[in-house]
């Protein structure tokens, strides 16, 4: 909301120009600067948007400084305590807690949307065996465009509902199927008398040959991490996601773009990173050598699984991971893990070190969540995918947000230009 009272001003070779100043309900206020182009002629600059706030949003509030999330004004560890996922993404995609009848029938809902169209079991087999479960994800959800076109139209309010739904139930048979595809087993049908993190389970982990019960702790601590990623506000693939939307693209190609954005080291990739980084440190005794290597301005290498974008102070998530970490390394009796004791040691002496303590790094959620999905029994390659299936309530939430706005643009940011200015063309010969 512009607030009448406040406005900043910008003074550019003598003039003076008028900005209006926004006032969030939580937050920073924001100098609105769209008309600043028209009115100064002058762009800003901010690669990385550290100060651009490049939309508003209802959904997910985040102070960093005070280590605090917020989804439609609940705290994350109360959300993680109390609620479970799917009454989450119900709050994130309708903005309120479903009454008991809601919730029925939301969970029904999304539960008969579990199956994907059985002839896209054969475009999985285009794929190599030995593809990365996320290159499968970002070409099988991009390829849901080819098969549900009764969803597309953008314009349509129930096709977008019936979209959204789309994604979010079929998003764990999805990622089950490139995991089983990768190892080499039969694809497992998803079962309708299980919840959401126990049939995800059960699509990983069952065989026809054998029966296999979802052991409830672990289901509770799948259930745990899927809470803890469902959503977090304008972060790098749902900013990817609106971006693409922007332009008009269907839900799937959008959600794919933030598949692909997700997977980078620096986001949601580093649950992988971190764990493979606790590996290869191997032993307490290396911690020293690696810390000093996150030090040395002159080695790429970073501590995986520490600092954060927008969190200054402890991540809200990585405290509920780590408490959810303690209850299933007790439950599978791996506590003598040789990982888990690097990973112990390495936040140890990372919380007490200056550097660490000065630049406020502190373990984020990838750090703990690693460590759940080896004990459960993931390889690493499927930390990602996870991640990704968990996301995928955010993403649509935040596109659903997106096109229900009238204002809405296509986004097209503008440059710093340093190339050269314009000069004539060369005949080869004389170059
Ligand atoms: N290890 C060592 N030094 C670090 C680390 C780290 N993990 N993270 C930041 N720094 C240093 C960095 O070198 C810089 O130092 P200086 O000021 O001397 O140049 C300073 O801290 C600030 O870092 P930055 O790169 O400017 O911060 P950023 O906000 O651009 O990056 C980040 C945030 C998450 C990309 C970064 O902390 C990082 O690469 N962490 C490791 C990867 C990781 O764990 N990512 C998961 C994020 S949480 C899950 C998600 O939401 O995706």
């Amino acid at each position: 909301m512009a607030d009448k009272n406040k406005s900043a001003t910008l003074t550019l070779e003598g003039k003076s120009f008028e900005l209006p100043v926004l006032s969030p309900t939580a937050g920073p206020e924001v100098i609105d600067i769209r008309k600043l182009y028209a009115q100064a002629g002058v762009f800003t600059y901010d690669p990385g948007f550290t100060s651009t706030a490049s939309c508003d949003s209802t959904i997910t509030y985040i102070d960093g400084d005070e280590g605090e999330l917020l989804h439609r004004g609940y705290p994350i560890d109360q959300l993680a305590e109390k609620s479970h996922y799917l009454e989450v993404c119900f709050l994130l995609l309708y903005g309120h807690l479903p009454t008991a009848d809601e919730l029925e029938k939301f969970e029904v809902l999304v539960t008969r949307h579990t199956m994907i169209h059985e002839q896209m079991h054969y475009f999985f087999r285009g794929f190599r065996r030995d593809s990365h479960p996320m290159a499968t994800m970002v070409g099988v959800v991009g390829a849901m465009s080819a098969f549900y076109h009764d969803s597309l139209d953008i314009n349509d309010q129930h096709q977008r509902e019936v979209a959204s739904i789309r994604l979010i139930a079929k998003m764990p048979t999805i990622a089950a199927m490139a995991y089983k595809y990768s190892i080499g087993q039969p694809f497992v049908y998803p079962r309708n008398d299980l919840d959401y993190a126990a049939n995800f389970l059960h699509m990983c982990f069952s065989v026809p040959a054998e029966q296999y019960n979802v052991d409830p702790i672990l289901s509770r601590a799948m259930d745990r991490i899927f809470t803890l990623h469902a959503d977090h506000e304008q972060n790098a693939s749902t900013s990817t996601v609106r971006l693409a939307s922007s332009s008009g693209a269907n839900p799937f190609a959008c959600i794919a773009a933030g598949i692909a954005c997700l997977w980078g080291p620096a986001h949601g990739g580093a649950n992988q990173a971190c764990l493979e980084m606790l590996r290869e440190i191997g032993s307490v005794d290396r911690i020293p050598e690696y810390l000093a290597r996150a030090k040395d301005k002159n080695d790429p290498f970073r501590l995986m699984g520490f600092g954060h974008r927008v969190y200054k102070n402890f991540d809200p998530r990585a405290k509920v991971m780590k408490e959810s970490a303690d209850e299933v390394l007790a439950l599978l009796g791996v506590e003598n893990n040789p990982t888990l004791q690097v990973a112990k040691e390495l936040e140890k002496i990372a919380l007490e070190d200056p550097y660490f303590i000065e630049k406020k790094l502190y373990p984020n959620v990838d750090f703990y969540s690693g460590i759940i999905l080896d004990a459960i029994g993931f390889p690493t390659s499927m930390f990602t995918p996870i991640f990704a299936l968990a996301r995928t309530v955010g993403w649509v939430s935040q596109w659903k947000e997106q096109l229900a706005d009238p204002q809405l643009k296509i986004g097209r940011p503008r440059q710093l230009y340093l190339g050269e200015t314009s000069r004539d063309y060369v005949d080869i010969e004389n170059r």
